[in-house]
């Protein structure tokens, strides 16, 4: 297993690239098994999850090309298998995003229920009512979800109790081969979900209303093969602009839009961080020697992220007076606090909230990653820090940051990977 080494205090100037997005590349990848014809996706980031899903398509029968130069090939010509596997989708919660297509397209289907990130219980309930108000007949068994409609699922109105990116996602895929229309209201609105759809737009389905809250689909017979170049990872964006901004310097960051970050700019504009867009990508500067806290919200697009709340955590702990940040999405998502502490911040959790009372300095301490956002927190903390932090279990990170030592010491932060030591 590898550990992250970090000695804080480097300022980072120069050009960090953003990747593609992770949580847009693995629904793009589960919507290859909608067509027999091959599904080209450009700006294909290496990580562990899109190796994940590129084995558990692979197990199903298609034909998956090795992923080179960002690009990687699907063709679910000869489907020969309509599970998806315990071991595959406990690593990964994102698997369940086979169900949808592999319903809509062969009538049946058996998926291990998700693991993931331990950040909450995480049910999948909204992706089953919705696939049984479009005919399917679920039944749960043995840690499993079977789904069948042999007679092919059918067009229907649905309105998400709760706003869920991965079942607007499942559902806009199986819609997308239903007989007749289906309506979603309360649908996810992210930008991961509007990549899914232009996508499949260009597959030949039959979409209104991307990036809406509510989206029509009308069903067609079959679809086809297409090129789709994924969009830019929002979230690996926002996380380096914590970073650099927190840390001086000037820092650019090719591939990535403000446009994809509404809810994120503006608070970091009032705390002393600015981002704004130019022809190379975005720029990052600070802006105040003091930064103010600020209360932050995690909400459904546009608003806070709660995939950023980590990284945010990270950087309020450093600023000048004290900052309360509530998670309304996830119940369990504060896991970074404890290590936090670790490092010398001051903050305190009451349910769903945290207090975060901004200290002057952290300190480089022996941490572990907890999960994938909360890992990158403990990195920004860290290059902040006086001294050095063995940052361990990162795996977390690797599922969803593509080669980010790299990535940070190209724009002269120090840090660097090593294999721990046999306990
Ligand atoms: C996706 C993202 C994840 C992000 C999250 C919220 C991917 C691969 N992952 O996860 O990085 O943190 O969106 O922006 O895109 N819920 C239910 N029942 C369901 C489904 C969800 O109660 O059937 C709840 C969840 O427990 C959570 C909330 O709805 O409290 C939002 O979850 P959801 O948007 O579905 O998250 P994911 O799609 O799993």
């Amino acid at each position: 297993m590898d550990k992250i080494v970090i000695e804080g205090g480097a300022s980072l100037n120069g050009v960090i690239p953003i990747s593609g997005a992770k949580n847009a590349v693995l629904p793009l990848l589960a919507a290859s098994l909608l067509t027999p014809e091959a599904l080209r996706l450009r700006n294909v980031p290496q990580l562990a999850d899109v190796r994940t899903m590129a084995k558990l398509l692979a197990q199903h029968g298609a034909d998956v090309s090795p992923l080179a130069n960002g690009e990687m090939t699907i063709t679910a010509k000869d489907i020969s298998n309509l599970v998806a596997p315990y071991d595959l989708v406990r690593t990964m919660r994102a698997s369940v995003l086979v169900l949808g297509p592999l319903v809509a397209r062969f009538g049946q289907a058996r998926v291990s229920l998700p693991g993931g990130c331990a950040i909450g219980t995480r049910p999948i309930d909204l992706h089953l009512h919705a696939l049984e108000k479009m005919g399917a007949e679920i039944v749960l068994d043995a840690g499993y979800v079977e789904a069948r409609a042999p007679n092919g699922l059918k067009g229907a109105d649905i309105v998400f109790e709760k706003v869920s990116v991965g079942a607007t996602e499942n559902i806009l895929m199986a819609a997308a081969l239903a007989k007749g229309t289906t309506r979603l209201r309360n649908a996810a609105r992210e930008p991961e979900v509007s990549d899914l759809a232009n996508c499949l737009v260009k597959m030949g389905a039959k979409i209104d209303g991307i990036g809406r809250g509510t989206i029509e689909i009308e069903g067609v017979d079959a679809l086809h093969g297409a090129e789709h170049a994924v969009v830019a990872d929002r979230i690996e964006a926002g996380s380096f602009i914590i970073a650099a901004g927190l840390i001086g310097g000037q820092v650019t960051l090719q591939n990535a839009h403000v446009d994809l970050l509404p809810g994120v700019i503006d608070v970091l504009d009032q705390i002393g961080i600015s981002a704004v867009q130019t022809d190379a990508g975005i720029e990052v500067k600070r802006t105040r020697e003091a930064l103010r806290p600020h209360d932050i919200h995690t909400q459904p697009f546009p608003g806070f992220p709660t995939d950023m709340q980590a990284q945010m955590m990270a950087l309020l702990s450093l600023a000048d007076g004290a900052s309360m940040i509530s998670e309304t999405i996830f119940e369990n998502r504060f896991m970074h606090v404890p290590e936090l502490i670790r490092m010398g911040a001051d903050i305190h959790i009451d349910g769903h909230t945290a207090l975060v009372r901004g200290v002057k300095k952290l300190k480089g301490a022996e941490v572990m990653a907890t999960d994938l956002r909360a890992s990158f927190s403990l990195i920004i903390a860290a290059l902040a820090a006086e001294g050095t932090t063995q940052l361990h279990r990162v795996y977390h990170l690797d599922r969803g940051y593509e080669a980010i030592e790299q990535k940070l010491s190209n724009v002269g932060a120090k840090i660097w990977r090593e294999k721990e030591k046999a306990a």
